[in-house]
């Protein structure tokens, strides 16, 4: 290891560490006057308290140190690896979490899969040797992850003849791409900033970067209920009769979304009420929330020269245009204030709950080009970069937290330093696996993903889709094309009901799930790799062989399991997907796993084959031994009928366990000035015991009774 401390080549140590928190330093490269850090738009600021909490940590990177050359306009930095050191992260990746051995564009793409490109590039990537890297500037950037060999690095392979004579086979086999020995990566800038996490694991490791970009979000209550976008074209009127069906059916519902026919025009957006479709949205949004329904309302950022504020915002926006509409700059001042009147009187004062905000990713055919300038000086390029996050900062900050309400929305792109956001990312891509894939890249950098269900070619499909949705971090059914509703496919109807009462009747366990993300930086649902540092990863290796014809660069494939995920504490989630729509197989980690349902012994360190036939048609879910799991005793309609509603808490296996109940106004920003409540729950002796370890507000759930399951 020595050998890769020193200074390679003409690069130069970065040594300018500076110590910012417990287990987190960082360091400037160049001139970072004029570029944007990620950090500088997080929701909150770090908390340095949190995180000088958990176990302390020494610089991680002290035997291979990373070093940088500013040249020719470009910031390179390189980060030596080991041999053996798995790579994960990179923001909201479909084709997998580690990435050893490739290149990848981090640049903000609603189509890009595979090269980096996509809707939450994030700079941000763990090590196995329990370390994490964060490049806090907002540009594109180009990372050669493991991949290029300098000339003057002592770790290279030894060069393998491709061609040998008979009789002289080489004992390895010639690769297309030997193995490089750093991760290296460079942007066109004038400045970085390198940030480096310490921890005692890869998620210690996590939960540092998520305190230090302001901790978690805590969504409100509601946001974490069913959730239903209506057709594109409907009005008021089909809108409310969607919602008595919904009631007719039995179906739970929080949220209705109305997508882009609500506005007077969109693609380019006016904001403003369609009147034909909805003549008095005052009335209109006070009946839903007489149901305790809330209305979340689709824009995008663009501006129309029809919108009232067209005129106003022109001087403040950038040089192109977007569908022919404004493309904001909310750097400034001026923008945002346009805006967020607009939007306080058209939406927030007549009761909106919250935005999914479309088309801030984009795609370069339809963006603004990199060369467009806006009036800050913001370039393009980091415009691009920061456009979902400067979104979601706006809403959040200026609209919502400013009138102590909070919100649950959508975004279709974000990027670094946005854990404390409460917006869910979407996509218009549909492969079910990459879906649930996304569901733990997500937890890797610091963001939410929904895999939203929008469709589906048969009545199994649709139950699976349904199932994978009630187990992430927005429960969504996205309507806007196709117009179904949760009972489309009647063979299912029951199934689906099922699973999104369970969601429902899970609301306690979520919730506090969501407040250990706000107050110590652990997603709420999370990849498997964090459970226990990737030890049990599992991945099949498919060897590529050589020809010179039809494969003359082969290189070996790793394909990962990353079908199965971590739900809150201590539920494992094992969808049924595509041609695994009714029969998987389930790894088991070390630890004794249950059955959620029968609370029967599972396995432990192993395969095992469920079939959904012996499950009734329900998710597979696993539970660890000695969990508690809070739940309603009764299902319910909505979160307004949570308020109150007595637990039933259950234990599995035989270990003795605790679960912190986290409870407060579910609204409000007071949690943050410590307005809320934990109560503990124990389960020793053969007992479920309570104590009240902070009592600063109202409780939220009813009384809690044991039911063991065994
Ligand atoms: C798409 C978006 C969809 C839907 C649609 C409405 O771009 O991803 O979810 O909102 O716009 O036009």
């Amino acid at each position: 290891m020595n050998e890769i401390t020193k200074q390679v080549g003409n690069l130069d140590l970065i040594e300018n560490w500076q110590s910012v928190a417990n287990g987190v330093w960082k360091s400037e490269i160049g001139d970072m006057n004029s570029e944007k850090r990620y950090i500088s738009l997080a929701a909150e600021a770090p908390r340095l308290d949190r995180i000088n909490g958990l176990s302390p940590t020494s610089f991680p990177l002290e035997n291979c140190m990373p070093s940088f050359q500013d040249k020719d306009g470009k910031i390179t930095v390189r980060i030596p690896t080991e041999k053996d050191e798995h790579i994960y992260g990179f923001g909201l990746q479909f084709d997998g979490l580690k990435k050893n051995k490739t290149v990848l564009t981090l640049n903000t793409d609603h189509w890009g899969k595979g090269n980096g490109r996509t809707h939450a590039p994030v700079p941000f990537y763990i090590s196995s040797r329990g370390y994490g890297v964060f490049f806090n500037t907002a540009r594109f950037m180009k990372v050669y992850c493991q991949i290029g060999n300098r000339k003057d690095s002592q770790n290279n392979p030894l060069p393998v003849d491709r061609n040998p004579v008979s009789g002289s086979e080489p004992i390895n086999p010639w690769q297309a791409v030997p193995q490089g020995d750093a991760v290296e990566a460079h942007i066109i800038g004038k400045g970085m900033e390198l940030v480096i996490f310490g921890g005692t694991s890869m998620l210690d490791v996590i939960q540092r970067y998520n305190l230090y970009c302001g901790g978690g979000t805590l969504p409100p209550l509601w946001g974490l209920g069913f959730w239903h976008r209506v057709h594109a074209t409907f009005d008021a009127d089909q809108t409310e009769a969607e919602l008595s069906e919904f009631n007719k059916k039995q179906f739970p519902l929080d949220v209705i979304g109305l997508e882009p026919g609500w506005m007077s025009s969109s693609y380019p957006c006016t904001f403003e009420w369609q009147t034909a479709r909805f003549s008095d949205p005052f009335s209109f949004v006070e009946r839903l929330r007489k149901q305790g329904v809330r209305l979340n309302l689709w824009i995008n950022p663009y501006i129309s020269p029809e919108s009232g504020i067209y005129e106003k915002i022109y001087p403040y926006s950038g040089s192109h245009l977007v569908w022919l509409g404004l493309v904001p700059d909310y750097y400034m001042s001026q923008a945002r204030q346009l805006l967020v009147q607009q939007h306080t009187k058209e939406h927030l004062k007549i009761g909106i709950s919250g935005y999914k905000v479309d088309e801030v990713d984009g795609y370069d055919f339809w963006l603004w080009p990199d060369h467009a300038t806006f009036p800050s000086g913001t370039s393009g390029e980091t415009m691009r970069q920061t456009y979902g996050l400067l979104m979601q900062e706006l809403l959040y900050k200026d609209l919502f937290k400013q009138n102590n309400q909070r919100t649950y929305g959508n975004v279709r792109s974000s990027n670094g330093a946005a854990s404390g956001y409460p917006f869910v990312i979407y996509s218009d891509s549909y492969n079910h696996k990459e879906y649930i894939t996304g569901i733990s890249s997500a937890s890797l950098c610091g963001i939410l993903w929904t895999p939203e269900i929008r469709n589906a070619s048969s009545a199994r499909e649709w139950l699976n889709r349904m199932q994978t949705v009630c187990f992430s971090s927005m429960a969504k059914l996205n309507a806007w094309a196709t117009g179904l509703q949760p009972w489309s496919f009647s063979e299912v109807e029951d199934a689906v009901r099922q699973v999104i009462q369970l969601r429902m009747r899970l609301l306690p366990y979520i919730y506090s799930s969501f407040a250990n993300y706000y107050f110590n930086g652990v997603p709420p649902i999370r990849a498997m790799i964090l459970e226990d540092d990737g030890n049990t990863e599992i991945e099949t290796r498919i060897d590529s062989q050589l020809d010179s014809e039809a494969n003359p660069y082969a290189m070996d494939k790793i394909i990962e399991k990353t079908d199965q995920f971590m739900f809150g504490p201590s539920i494992m989630v094992a969808p049924f997907y595509e041609n695994q729509a009714t029969e998987r197989y389930v790894y088991l980690p070390p630890g004794k796993w249950y059955d959620f349902y029968s609370g029967q012994y599972a396995g432990s360190d192993t395969t095992i084959l469920v079939k959904s036939e012996l499950l009734n048609d329900k998710i597979p879910l696993f539970v660890k031994d000695g969990a508690l799991i809070p739940m309603l005793k009764q299902d319910v309609m909505n979160t307004e009928e949570v308020i109150g509603h007595d637990l039933e808490v259950r234990h599995y296996g035989v270990d003795d366990g605790t679960f912190q109940l986290y409870e407060d106004d579910g609204k409000s920003f007071d949690y943050q000035k410590g307005v809320y409540r934990i109560r503990t729950l124990s389960f020793t002796n053969q007992r479920l015991t309570e104590t009240i370890s902070k009592d600063d507000a109202d409780s939220m759930f009813g009384s809690v009774s044991l039911k063991r399951m065994i």
